[in-house]
């Protein structure tokens, strides 16, 4: 199995005219959801570069495969010529704004173009380090740091914080980082256990100017630096404990699933793999076959927005609530994984095209891995009478992604059950975020991690959007709650308890939160097409990992985060409700996205639906989440519910795994 993607025309800056005739016969025989590769985002970058460039410098946010509409991706077959249309933000240095529209690459000309003055785009990753460098070479910041016993400039480390919406005067109109402060003992020492508390500076990200420099312990004695070291890298540790003897995953005649480009079978599924720079991994037109009869279930899967607020009310701690996917993007952060160590098995990898912010294409090599794994027991049952015994191993196929968000690792995994289940779960892991503490003092808004190191408390909330299409996209969502009647006639030896299930026939009737007195769970169903004994056929989306908001709604952050107030939201298919804090998150305005789509209070009776899941991970820092913290893990799962007549793998195959042995 080779890679997925072509090799593009990394580096270069093509024109569409220019085009080599068998990239554009390459191109037209993609599939209409295949990301963008290298070609492609050069093309669609000096398309703009050609339109936009001529009097003004142009900067480049987003480029992005404009995915057809369903029913053009269902009529579309191998080798027919469809448009590649390209979904695209650009902005000018130096000042606010952006330019949203869409491309046709065939045509080598805008379709549709807007410009948006207010809209700040996100702060892209070849920002980072030159907002560090503004700071770093500030002489007030220079000075600040010499206050605290700093002399060496090299070993202070700046993280580049979106800055929020926060009314500071000063800050109106422009696109900002508000920063946070460490300092290395050496070159590789971890800075995380070193901060330096109450100095943050504001810096204009497109002119690069430091506005302004607070420094919360001006005219008075700072807080002292925590110096001691605590190191993660393998360098600084002489004893190890044993990992084990190897534990090998072998699969001697390589893996069950089937890659064809960006498409994936395996089992009875097939999957179509795609990415973006800001949501990262996408799972397309998600369906399952069975005696011949394929079957939609999920036409897009993806992670559409996180936010990570933080409770403390200190110095500038309240600004700390940072939109990793809407204000960064999950797939331009996406790691190179690397075989045996993020990945085990027969692995297939594909690479990930984005664009950098002068345009190029960046490849991501190894950014999306598939393998598939062992799940323990699917089923069994033993017989007492006849002392027979039928058992069945099951497996999962796994795609996963990671992505470094500054000091945290978000590490998305979609698995695929041969019993019909779908789970995301995301891994966190990485380092959390610390500020600096008088030794044995904390307060009530952290945990001590170190002497004079605090990990404060915080949520990591997550939206998924699932464009549901069960056996069809006309799908109705049904709420369903557990009702135990009161002792009475109803309920007279107090045992009765049974299921109460609500069409939720309006989007403000299915703005909803888990009720874990209900046991309350949805379902999507189609309204249209029954199963064996005549229900509609369905997929439960059970919420595993919701978690309660903390982050006041009428405050400058929970205001711009209005989806984490419900775990379930239900839409109305719109081709461009695609991210449900808002498009332009950065800086955005209260009520963006779901609240205000939502206001319309749409009929969502079977038709075609989203569906917004919110869940998360509720994150009161332990010791042991330092210095480096271990996978803590969240996320849903969507079970098939009356899809199947029966246990759908009653007829697996009856095998043993011939590898095992007695010791
Ligand atoms: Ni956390």
């Amino acid at each position: 199995m080779a890679a997925a993607q072509d090799d593009g025309a990394t580096g270069a800056v093509m024109d569409i005219d220019d085009a080599p005739a068998a990239t554009v016969t390459e191109k037209r025989a993609k599939h209409p959801l295949e990301p963008l590769d290298g070609a492609e985002i050069a093309a669609a970058a000096a398309i703009l570069t050609r339109i936009y460039a001529a009097s003004e410098p142009l900067r480049f946010e987003r480029l992005e495969i404009k995915e057809p509409a369903k029913d053009v991706v269902a009529r579309w077959r191998p080798g027919v010529a469809l448009d590649r249309e390209v979904r695209f933000v650009v902005f000018r240095p130096g000042r606010i704004g952006v330019i949203q529209g869409v491309l046709s690459l065939d045509q080598g000309k805008i379709i549709e173009a807007t410009e948006l003055p207010e809209a700040r785009p996100m702060i892209m990753l070849e920002e980072f380090l030159e907002i560090e460098q503004v700071v770093k070479s500030d002489p007030a910041f220079i000075a600040a740091c010499k206050r605290r016993g700093i002399e060496d400039m090299e070993l202070v480390c700046v993280d580049p914080w979106s800055a929020g919406n926060f009314g500071v005067p000063g800050e109106e109109g422009r696109r900002l980082s508000h920063t946070f402060a460490w300092v290395r003992n050496g070159e590789f020492d971890n800075f995380y256990a070193h901060p330096i508390e109450g100095l943050n500076a504001v810096v204009d990200v497109d002119t690069l100017e430091m506005l302004r420099l607070d420094d919360y312990y001006e005219g008075k004695e700072p807080l002292p630096i925590p110096r001691a070291e605590s190191n993660y890298e393998a360098q600084f540790f002489k004893d190890f404990k044993p990992a084990g003897k190897p534990l090998d995953i072998v699969q001697p005649e390589g893996a069950s699933f089937t890659v064809d480009g960006t498409r994936l079978g395996w089992l009875g599924w097939d999957v179509r793999v795609g990415f973006n720079s800001r949501e990262g991994l996408i799972l397309h037109d998600i369906g399952y076959t069975e005696n011949g009869r394929r079957r939609p279930i999920c036409w897009r899967a993806s992670l559409t927005e996180m936010v990570v607020p933080y409770g403390s009310p200190q110095h500038a701690h309240h600004r700390k609530n940072v939109f990793d996917i809407g204000e960064y993007g999950l797939g331009k952060l996406a790691n190179s994984l690397k075989l045996g160590c993020d990945c085990l098995g027969a692995i297939h990898y594909m690479d990930a095209w984005v664009n950098g912010i002068d345009g190029t294409p960046v490849r991501i090599e190894n950014a999306i891995c598939i393998h598939e794994e062992d799940f323990g027991i699917g089923w069994k049952h033993w017989d007492f009478r006849t002392e027979r015994t039928e058992i069945r191993r099951q497996r999962r196929l796994v795609v996963s992604s990671i992505s470094t968000v500054g000091n945290y690792e978000y590490a998305s995994y979609w698995y695929l059950y041969q019993t019909g289940m779908i789970e995301f779960e995301m891994k966190a892991t990485g380092i959390v975020n610390t500020v600096a503490c008088k030794p044995g003092e904390p307060g009530k808004h952290g945990v001590e991690v170190a002497p004079g190191v605090v990990g404060q408390i915080h949520q990591h909330l997550f939206c998924a959007r699932l464009d549901m299409v069960v056996d069809g996209p006309a799908n109705t969502v049904v709420e369903c709650n557990a009702k135990a009647p009161p002792i009475g006639p109803e309920n007279p030896m107090g045992n009765v308890f049974f299921e109460e299930q609500t069409v939720l026939a309006t989007e403000s009737a299915a703005k909803r939160r888990f009720d874990p007195s209900t046991m309350r769970y949805w379902k999507v169903v189609n309204p249209s097409v029954t199963n064996a004994v005549g229900k509609p056929t369905g997929y439960k989306l059970e919420p595993t990992h919701t978690v309660t908001p903390f982050t006041d709604p009428e405050g400058p952050s929970g205001s711009r985060a209005g989806f984490i107030y419900n775990h379930l939201w239900v839409t109305p298919f719109a081709e461009d409700e695609r991210y449900p804090a808002g498009e332009f998150v950065n800086h955005s305005a209260p009520g963006l996205g779901l609240p205000a789509w939502t206001a319309a209070d749409r009929a969502i009776e079977n038709t075609d639906i989203v569906l917004w899941h919110v869940f998360g991970l509720h994150h009161p820092v332990r010791p042991e989440d330092f210095p480096v913290q271990n996978c803590v893990t969240c996320g849903f799962k969507l079970l098939p519910t009356g899809f199947f007549d029966q246990n759908p793998i009653i007829d697996l195959e009856p095998g043993r795994n011939k590898a095992s042995c007695c010791v």
